[in-house]
């Protein structure tokens, strides 16, 4: 990026990307930017809605400690800190550093105190039972399925007993190649993240789907919920 555009966004990256088997993504505010694009023009607002389901879902609560893991640059966490106020905390981790500066730089703009650390699903960087909920947003897909395991038995330690997880992700499965492949690893079914949930020692699990709009390109999401038993 131009030095006068990382000036502009204030976004300085401060660290190399932590190493990761998944797909990691970076971009900062071009990100946000073609996600903005391509939510208003070709998914006719769905990945906003998702958005708001996914934090619905999640029936937060004033003084909640919230994790998001694989947070990209912050939007969905800047919402939930609304949502849990001055007496909650709100963390997201994501291993690419100018997703998590752009985060750091939107929170700061918005005089909101939200945790953005460089951070991977494959070591989450806490002690055990820390946190009341952890979200997951279309973070699944960038993962191999070793990986999605390990994940979720991390998320299991770090959540407290009774504590929720809410997973988004696509729905449909896209095998790609090249540069897509590059930012898109292939969605799953509702059906295996269930069983995945299942498998790590979820209990009260609950799935919807979210199906595209007619004219929406869209490729469909899914949402599990569940408790830490
Ligand atoms: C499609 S983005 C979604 C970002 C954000 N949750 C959202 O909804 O806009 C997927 C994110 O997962 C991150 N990611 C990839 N591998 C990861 C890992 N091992 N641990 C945590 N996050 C990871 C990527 O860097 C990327 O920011």
């Amino acid at each position: 990026m131009h030095s006068f555009a990382r000036r502009l966004h204030g976004e300085v990256k401060e660290t190399t990307d932590k190493p990761t088997k998944g797909l990691l993504l970076n971009g900062g505010w071009r990100y946000d930017l073609s996600g903005w694009v391509m939510d208003t023009f070709s998914f006719r607002g769905q990945w906003r809605e998702l958005r708001r389901r996914t934090i619905a879902l999640a029936r937060l609560r004033p003084d909640e400690q919230v994790l998001d893991v694989g947070c990209g640059t912050g939007t969905l966490a800047l919402e939930v800190a609304r949502r849990v106020g001055g007496t909650g905390r709100v963390t997201g981790i994501d291993p690419s550093a100018e997703q998590i500066a752009r985060a750091r730089s939107k929170a700061a703009r918005r005089h909101l105190s939200i945790d953005f650390q460089m951070g991977v699903i494959e070591q989450i960087p806490f002690p055990e039972q820390t946190f009341d909920v952890v979200f997951s947003t279309l973070m699944m897909h960038h993962l191999p399925a070793p990986l999605k395991r390990q994940g979720l038995a991390e998320i299991a330690r770090v959540l407290k007993p009774g504590g929720r997880l809410v997973i988004a992700d696509f729905t449909r499965k896209q095998d790609r190649q090249g540069r897509a492949a590059r930012h898109h690893a292939g969605g799953s079914s509702i059906d295996d993240l269930t069983a995945l949930v299942q498998d790590a020692g979820f209990i009260q699990i609950a799935s919807e789907e979210m199906h595209p709009l007619r004219f929406s390109a869209f490729p469909g999401a899914g949402f599990v919920t569940a408790h830490k038993g």
